[in-house]
């Protein structure tokens, strides 16, 4: 399976299928010198496990990150920093009916479709569970960003298309129907600093988009204002620019940070919309893998709503955007270079 790596600079390998033995990340281009132990990744593991509420799945797992490789002495060396997430509560017996039987929603048919044979069980590399690996590795980017001074604020601002606050009462009437609801994640950055991105091809948010859709059961991405401009005027949307402390800002942020491609130094703002999770226990109609129509019932366990385990997906994979596209913009201008080989 090709396209499992992402990145130029710090570039990310993920690995693994969700009923495998483990799942993992391989991050090539860390640079060498970043303190690192499976500490750093506890507090961002924690907030993409689920947390035994109603919104999210039973299945349990420690989701401890074991580093393979790439540290030494408690600091990355500049070689591969191999991540492992080892999976332990997997219950496959409950895929085994699936295996003929395309789930609707699901990558099922595709994966068939193109590959011509698939790991059915929880959905295999298709599976939520994927995302542990970009969350480690999320984890490493968004720990050198904050060396540079830039923060996320991420959180789910909407659940079925209600807001966060009413989503327990929500999501309880929709699993007692044996249904699923969608949802929508903002997350913004704070404190990148303006010139990152590229003008063309490698637009920063042209970046981010692929980034975020490459998350599964994204539907919608947005930067700033997002879909609002349709109905906005050139004099609404546009942001006067003025200084503030020195420094050029923008009054407003309907650009949500970028403009051409390239950051302002204002917030970038992301937009994520998910899909209603496709595994429900509803009866749906299907086919099976001989061209038979058929009926499913969805067992196992799984979220009724994607945001809230998602959240910390979506800043994951703006950090490592983020700190992929600030590691190419070093080789920008020339002074910068030459300032990095000038003999002292
Ligand atoms: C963090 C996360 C958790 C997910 N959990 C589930 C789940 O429990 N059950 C399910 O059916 N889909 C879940 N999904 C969504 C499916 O993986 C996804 O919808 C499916 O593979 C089809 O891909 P697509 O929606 O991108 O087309 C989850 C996705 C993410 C990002």
């Amino acid at each position: 399976m090709a396209g499992s790596s992402t990145g130029t600079v710090f570039k990310v390998t993920t690995w693994g299928e969700s009923h495998g033995p483990a799942t993992g990340a391989v991050i090539d281009g860390c640079p060498a010198g970043l303190p690192l132990s499976p500490a750093d990744f506890r507090p961002y593991m924690a907030r993409r496990r689920p947390d035994g509420s109603l919104m999210s799945t039973n299945r349990r797992e420690a989701d401890e990150v074991e580093i393979l490789s790439g540290v030494f002495e408690g600091m990355t060396t500049g070689t591969p920093v191999s991540l492992l997430i080892r999976n332990t509560d997997q219950h496959s017996a409950d895929y085994g009916n699936l295996a003929d039987i395309y789930r609707p929603g699901h990558a099922d048919f595709g994966y068939q479709a193109k590959y011509g044979h698939r790991d059915y069980r929880g959905g295999g590399r298709s599976s939520g569970r994927e995302t542990a690996a970009r969350v480690a590795a999320g984890a490493v980017a968004a720990k050198i960003l904050g060396m540079t001074g830039i923060t996320f604020q991420t959180a789910v601002t909407s659940v079925g298309g209600f807001p966060p606050e009413e989503a327990p009462g929500i999501i309880k009437q929709y699993r007692e129907a044996g249904d699923s609801a969608g949802s929508e994640v903002i997350c913004t950055v704070h404190g990148a600093p303006a010139g990152i991105g590229d003008p063309v091809f490698r637009k920063l948010d042209a970046l981010l988009a692929e980034a975020v859709f490459s998350i599964g059961a994204v539907r919608a991405f947005e930067i700033g204002s997002g879909r609002d401009v349709i109905s906005l005027r050139g004099s609404e949307n546009n942001d006067a620019f003025c200084m503030k402390n020195g420094k050029v800002v923008t009054e407003t942020n309907h650009c949500g940070g970028i403009l051409g491609g390239i950051s302002t130094g204002g917030d970038i703002l992301i937009r994520a919309s998910f899909k209603p999770t496709p595994s429900i226990s509803l009866k749906q109609r299907t086919v099976t893998r001989d061209g038979e129509e058929t009926e499913i019932c969805i067992r196992g366990r799984h979220d009724p709503v994607i945001g809230p385990r998602a959240a910390v997906v979506v800043e994951a994979m703006s950090a490592l955007v983020l700190l992929d596209s600030m590691l190419l913009n070093m080789t920008s201008q020339l002074s910068s270079f030459i300032s990095f080989y000038q003999k002292k």
